[in-house]
């Protein structure tokens, strides 16, 4: 029997560094599983330790377009055997899916972008249409398995949707549904991202939007200003231009006691879960919309920095936590 350990379940190695080195920091023994590729013996028990998913829905962009499937289905194997699994089934199907976050967010009450989703291309004129109400109103699209800006695009007519939808740029999303939403008009050009872990806030991080980016993924190979979204958002080792990291920025006025902060706190406590990053916008017209929910972060290095806690550290010491509880008298046999 191997000693247990934390076991991160993913699918590119590129975000794994600065998790591992926050692990040895803190002393917490971890190993990856790369969900690229591989095989499970049905027959067998998983090896003991706490596993932690932080699939992306983005996978398929790297060129892992089943790794979502191979998650469900070693997920699934983990907890009938009763390992302990943080990002769970349950949180794959939410991370993956703009629709199941829409609802939940919706029936616990948040305000959320107004959205219908269309399933297939062709009924997508048509669904824009009664979307708009016939009206030239500006919309955005976007994918329901998203992630990192996926489909992420503004209309400002519908003439001009209809010549996308129709040409060769038209991005398919990857599980056949589309997203149109309302347009909101931020009252200042940067959005919020509240990450928590453990359940707990950790800090608010302000994302500066004003080169008109959709990608917004934090991770340092990702701060290449976009003029709308483009697909450098993991690129490894993409050059950061000068500057560029001051795109994200600690939000120190927003901190655990913030009303909205506490909301969210108490919403992923019903959901169980226990690591995210959540957006919002402050629009225009005085409304706080929350819009996305991620269960994995690539944390910014330029916010790391400078903020009062650390996203890998905190889960670190949070997966450590839970091995530590489970675990205790073999980790120190
Ligand atoms: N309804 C909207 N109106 C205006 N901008 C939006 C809207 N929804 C998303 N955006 C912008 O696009 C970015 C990406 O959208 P998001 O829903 O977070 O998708 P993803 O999961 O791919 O990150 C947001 O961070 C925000 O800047
Ligand atoms: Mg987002």
């Amino acid at each position: 029997m191997s000693t247990p350990r934390v076991y991160v379940i993913h699918e590119n190695p590129e975000w794994f560094p600065p998790l591992a080195a926050a692990f040895e920091a803190e002393g917490v023994p971890v190993e990856e599983i790369l969900l690229t590729e591989g095989q499970i013996d049905l027959g067998s028990e998983p090896a003991p330790g706490v596993y932690w998913s932080r699939m992306s829905a983005s996978s398929h962009t790297r060129g892992h377009e089943h790794s979502k499937e191979y998650t469900r289905a070693v997920l699934g194997w983990l907890e009938r055997a009763g390992r302990q699994v943080v990002g769970g089934s349950h949180v794959l199907e939410l991370e993956v899916s703009k629709v199941a976050q829409h609802g939940l967010l919706q029936q616990a009450g948040f305000d959320v972008p107004r959205t219908t989703a269309v399933f297939g291309t062709t009924t997508l004129k048509d669904a824009a249409r009664t979307f708009t109400d016939g009206q030239d109103v500006p919309f955005i699209t976007k994918h329901n398995q998203g992630g990192k800006g996926l489909g992420v695009r503004r209309f400002d007519s519908l003439a001009e949707f209809d010549a996308y939808v129709d040409s060769p740029e038209f991005e398919a999303p990857v599980d056949g549904i589309t997203l149109l939403q309302e347009y909101l008009t931020a009252r200042e050009p940067f959005i919020t991202r509240v990450e928590f872990v453990g359940g707990e806030f950790v800090y608010a991080v302000r994302v500066d939007t004003s080169a008109g980016s959709f990608e917004l993924c934090p991770a340092d190979a990702c701060e290449v200003p976009q003029v709308i979204a483009g697909a450098v958002c993991d690129v490894p080792g993409a050059d950061a231009p000068a500057g560029a990291s001051a795109a994200f920025a600690v939000r120190q006025e927003i901190t655990a006691e913030h009303p909205l902060v506490q909301k969210l706190r108490t919403f992923l406590a019903d959901q169980r879960v226990t690591i995210a990053g959540v957006e919002f916008m402050e629009t225009t017209d005085g409304r706080t919309v929350v819009y996305d929910i991620n269960t994995n972060t690539n944390y910014n290095p330029a916010v790391e920095e400078s903020a009062p806690a650390s996203g890998p550290r905190s889960i670190a010491r949070y997966l450590g936590g839970l091995l530590e509880t489970q675990y205790a008298p073999q980790l120190t046999a």
